[in-house]
């Protein structure tokens, strides 16, 4: 399967939910006009449904994950695991605060997502961290994107992005350490694809 996380898909302008469970807000902060308010509700539901996602696929890691460095991959994904649930519960509640319902659950967030289902079952370290590296990616690619455009909108939902972003970059780091050579070139480098990237770990 197509590794979307790693195109870019993860990317692309949020254009309102599509399950028509979040879109009316009958009030917001004070200071916020209601048009500007649903907007960064719709950036927050797209980060809630990414951070949903991603928990659970690094769970999936945790749980799949064999080889010689098994237990060192696998006991450093749960601190992540554990600050994504995090980053999804406040993403959740800012929503709420913005007078929007945020929405949890699973079929709604496989119907809105915009990217697919991660690729790989039972696999080698290097090849889940290969597979990785290309979902933080796509993760972090958002993030930012969904920055530039709250500078503008919303600096509270702004600082809340930065502070997640900065620590996701640093697991995206983790990832990539197990990665690179000592000239500081990733193995990973120029795969499109979570197999291609696998393989190219792996090798
Ligand atoms: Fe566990």
């Amino acid at each position: 399967m197509t590794a979307i996380w790693a195109t870019g898909r993860l990317g692309m302008p949020c254009t309102g939910n599509r399950t028509g469970m979040t879109t009316k807000l009958h009030y917001t902060v004070p200071g916020m006009t209601q048009s500007d308010a649903k907007r960064v509700v719709e950036l927050l539901q797209d980060r809630l449904n990414a951070c949903n996602d991603l928990h659970l696929t690094l769970k999936h890691v945790h749980w799949n994950v064999v080889g010689p460095h098994f237990i060192a991959v696998h006991e450093m994904l749960d601190p992540q695991v554990e600050a994504v649930r995090g980053f999804a519960d406040d993403l959740a509640e800012r929503i709420a605060t913005l007078g929007g319902s945020p929405v949890g659950t699973p079929g709604a967030l496989v119907a809105a997502r915009t990217w697919d289902e991660y690729s790989i079952g039972r696999a080698t370290t290097q090849e889940h961290l290969g597979a990785l590296d290309l979902v933080y990616q796509g993760v972090i690619t958002s993030y930012r994107d969904g920055i530039k455009e709250l500078g503008e909108l919303d600096p509270v939902t702004e600082d809340m992005f930065i502070g997640q972003t900065e620590q996701i970059e640093l697991f995206h780091w983790f990832v990539r350490a197990h990665l690179e050579d000592k000239g500081g070139h990733l193995s990973t480098e120029g795969a499109g694809t979570e197999q291609e990237a696998a393989a190219a770990a792996a090798e």
